[in-house]
């Protein structure tokens, strides 16, 4: 709850008062949407693209949230972003995407051409400088200022194979604002993955349902039961509260205690989970790494299955590890990184980004809205490549609709209830949704967080609190603000 003891600070539209209760209009109300797009939207660091978009010298991307257009460009001196309007009229001088469409990402190049305004033909050079008015001498000096012409520079920094842009200049840098958890995934060389696909997708749903979607394990069982089914009869039920849960390493999946097979049984069923993962997402665990886990035999592991389970994982690390390596992929030793900074299965990059490590592969996420009850719904699978073999970037999602068969299995099953949660939500009497404070607790931090923008909260408290949302998947509701 916040309180405002110096009386300076906004009043929330339809505010969290209990952390186990999220108000339902906060997912539809027009008001509240405002409030976001005012408030939370401009002091944020939003993920732009990522970094190997920008290869060469001169290339530029675009990229569009609530109404506020950047174009980022890779110059000479490193990537810069500018604010996407002509300093004549307003024209933006390079895209004006809509966020969406099948081509949702507008990108070129601007090194030789530099950026053409569409309208009256001025001209910029990668580093925003006016280049080119078309009769000057049509207008007073003081409106040509050199500064005043200029494009308008947006903050941009690169971190963790993406670029980031914030529109505040007071808002701490992205490292500050997301914490340890990105020390930690710099551990396992995030910024070196590349994407392999990309596609998007226009959920009708405000863009908190499709986040939370992916805020928590608790839906798996009756949401993707391919997932859960192995595991039945063999498995105590997970959320038995006799059944004490372990994470293990990087690969932390919920495991629990196995009675009633042999370490090998238990071993091929982690094989199986692996490769229904796999194949649900198109990557995530990637293919060569089922390939590679697959090869791991159980022989020479304990007679407990309690125990083999947990060094098999080890060994299929240290496989995946050496085995990649050798083909010269820039893979981190995942065994010693388990140890000294281990990762979620889900990681959650307030306020729209998600990555998602098993071994050395990600699925990643992002989410933008498009109004109060829709938003664009992004994943890329990402993977490491040897150096020089890299495939050409990925400029754009593929588009499809939310219940294309295209999709993979498990974002389908995810996308299957996320409209209709969304109508749900508008049913008379529905006036809160009751989160499982032990292991929704992600929905809440996020949700309070958001409070904290709304509400304007000092910078540094609302960073200290973002800290705390790294490796909050499937965890308790915190204190935020003490
Ligand atoms: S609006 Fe851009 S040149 Fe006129
Ligand atoms: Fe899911």
């Amino acid at each position: 709850m916040l309180k405002s003891p110096d009386g300076g600070l906004r009043s929330v539209p339809f505010p969290i008062e209990d952390p186990e209760r999220i108000p339902a209009r906060r997912y539809y109300d027009q008001a509240f949407y405002d409030a976001e797009v005012e408030h939370l939207w401009p002091h944020v660091w939003q993920m732009a693209c990522r970094e190997e978009q920008l290869q060469d010298v001169g290339d530029w991307i675009e990229y569009e949230n609530v109404g506020k257009s950047v174009i980022v460009v890779r110059t000479t001196s490193g990537v810069k972003a500018f604010h996407n309007a002509c300093r004549h009229r307003g024209v933006p001088i390079a895209g004006g995407t809509t966020i969406g469409s099948s081509h949702a990402t507008a990108h070129g190049n601007c090194a030789k051409s530099g950026f053409v305004c569409p309208f009256h033909g001025w001209r910029w050079n990668m580093d925003g400088e006016n280049t080119l008015v078309y009769g000057k001498h049509l207008f007073s000096d003081r409106q040509l200022d050199a500064d005043d012409i200029n494009l308008i520079p947006c903050r941009a920094e690169v971190w963790g194979g993406c670029v980031w842009i914030n529109h505040d200049d007071d808002a701490p840098s992205v490292k500050e604002s997301l914490g340890p958890v990105a020390d930690r995934l710099e551990a396992h060389n995030v910024q070196a993955l590349r994407a392999e696909w990309a596609y998007g997708t226009v959920l009708p749903a405000n863009w908190k349902i499709a986040m939370e979607a992916f805020m928590e394990g608790y839906h798996v069982m009756q949401t993707h039961p391919q997932l859960h089914k192995p595991m039945e009869g063999v498995y105590h039920d997970p959320f038995d509260p006799d059944v004490v849960l372990r994470k293990e390493g990087s690969a932390n999946a919920r495991r629990v205690a196995v009675e009633g097979v042999t370490s090998q049984q238990a071993v091929e069923m982690q094989k199986h989970h692996l490769a229904l993962l796999s194949e649900g997402m198109a990557g995530m665990v990637h293919a060569k790494e089922v390939e590679i886990a697959k090869s791991v035999s159980h022989e020479g592991l304990s007679q407990d299955p309690n125990l083999a389970v947990p060094q098999w994982y080890g060994l299929v690390m240290k496989h995946i590890s050496e085995g990649l390596r050798q083909r010269g992929e820039p893979v981190p030793d995942l065994l010693a990184v388990a140890q000294s900074d281990p990762i979620n299965a889900v990681e959650f990059l307030f306020p729209h980004h998600f990555l998602l490590p098993i071994f050395s592969s990600m699925s990643a996420y992002r989410i933008r809205p498009l109004g109060p009850e829709s938003c664009f719904f992004e994943l890329w699978s990402l993977t490491f490549y040897p150096e020089g073999q890299e495939p050409d970037p990925v400029m754009e999602p593929i588009v499809l609709p939310f219940d294309s068969p295209e999709f993979p299995p498990i974002p389908r099953q995810d996308y299957s209830n996320i409209p209709i949660q969304q109508k749900g939500l508008h049913a008379k009497g529905f006036e809160f949704m009751r989160l499982s404070k032990d292991m929704e607790g992600l929905i809440s931090n996020f949700q309070r967080i958001l409070d904290g923008y709304l509400a304007g909260l000092p910078q540094e408290a609302l960073a200290k609190a973002q800290h705390q949302l790294g490796g909050n998947f499937d965890g308790p509701i915190v204190e935020l603000w003490g």
